[in-house]
């Protein structure tokens, strides 16, 4: 298939350019909650479930993944039709009675959608047709059937937590930035997708550490993008909470920030602090991934990328600036 090696530059391409009229197509949309639902499901079936199975997830996750970014540009039918190949393997039982909706991407499905409401659990609403919608729903409708309501409250805390903590915490640093004079950063699709894998990454791995400034994943219009990275866990913390207590633990750092000389002050870390207030950064994207089978427990990974990139050698005086109330 042609399609696979392209993928990546595919995706670039496709949302540099779509990102200044739609947020997103039609069709892009419909295959991002079909991806995102089968993801949450493969999340639930290897990692959620009493007997844990890591590698099951990584596989089942990379997979998706893959006909995601690799079929990017293809038509639905064949999108569908790799995705209709490669699921039974992982979900035989679920997957029986909806394959046909991932052969035939528009098709209706007409089965018991509002007694169950399962559009809450994918966040949709049912008059907003989008390509694979009824697939999405068959395959809730029987992990509803087949693991009942443990199974649905999973999914749906999943696929629900991805929306409020990102807003939660795209609200809070724009806050910080007005504070600081400058104007709000807005939310990217390409940069969202990157720190999201890069999130996954470090979560399957419960390892903290930033990613490659020059990897290929920094990559964005030609340019190195720049990254934020925080950990934090407990079992009964709320990915909101998580995102709040990450995005301003990054603001704290503004104390050991001296703004005259536009330097650090005895040494001491200011770099998230200040790529968060930078003036010329515009865009940015979150990912958060949890783990609770990391040596400290359930821990929570997030990351944030920007872009352009802050933190540019001699560059500081004129993008950082006071908060406007310490003047
Ligand atoms: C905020 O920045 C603008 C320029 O963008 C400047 O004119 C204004 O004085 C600044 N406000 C404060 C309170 O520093």
């Amino acid at each position: 298939m042609g399609f696979k090696q392209r993928g990546r530059l595919f995706l670039l391409l496709g949302f540099l350019i779509s990102s200044a009229s739609a947020q997103y197509g039609e069709v892009t949309h419909g295959r991002d909650v079909v991806t995102k639902v089968v993801r949450a499901l493969c999340w639930y079936e290897f990692m959620d479930k009493i007997e844990t199975n890591v590698n099951n997830f990584l596989r089942c996750d990379n997979q998706v993944q893959k006909i995601k970014t690799g079929y990017e540009g293809a038509p639905d039918v064949v999108f569908g039709g790799a995705l209709a190949s490669s699921l039974p393997q992982w979900f035989p039982n679920h997957v029986r009675e909806c394959d046909i909706f991932l052969k035939a991407p528009k098709r209706q499905f007409k089965g018991g959608i509002k007694k169950t409401n399962y559009g809450f659990v994918i966040g949709e609403h049912f008059n907003q047709p989008y390509p694979f919608q009824s697939f999405a729903h068959c395959l809730v409708a029987e992990v509803d059937k087949t693991d009942g309501s443990t199974a649905m409250l999973a999914l749906e805390s999943r696929l629900k937590s991805e929306r409020y903590w990102r807003e939660t915490m795209f609200r809070r640093e724009n806050e910080f930035r007005t504070l600081h004079n400058v104007s709000n950063l807005e939310l990217d699709t390409l940069l969202t997708e990157d720190a999201q894998l890069y999130a996954e990454q470090l979560a399957r791995t419960c390892s903290f550490k930033p990613s490659n400034p020059m990897g290929r994943d920094r990559l964005y219009d030609r340019q190195f993008t720049g990254e934020n990275i925080a950990m934090n866990g407990g079992a009964f913390l709320r990915d909101e909470d998580s995102a709040n207590v990450a995005v301003t633990g990054w603001y704290e750092e503004n104390k050991n920030y001296d703004f005259a000389t536009g330097a650090s002050k005895g040494n001491l870390p200011v770099d998230q602090f200040t790529q968060s207030v930078w003036k010329s950064s515009k865009k940015v994207g979150y990912g958060m991934a949890t783990n609770k089978k990391c040596p400290n427990g359930y821990t929570h990974y997030i990351v944030a990328r920007y872009f352009p990139a802050g933190n540019l050698p001699n560059a500081y005086l004129e993008n950082v600036f006071p908060a406007i109330n310490s003047q």
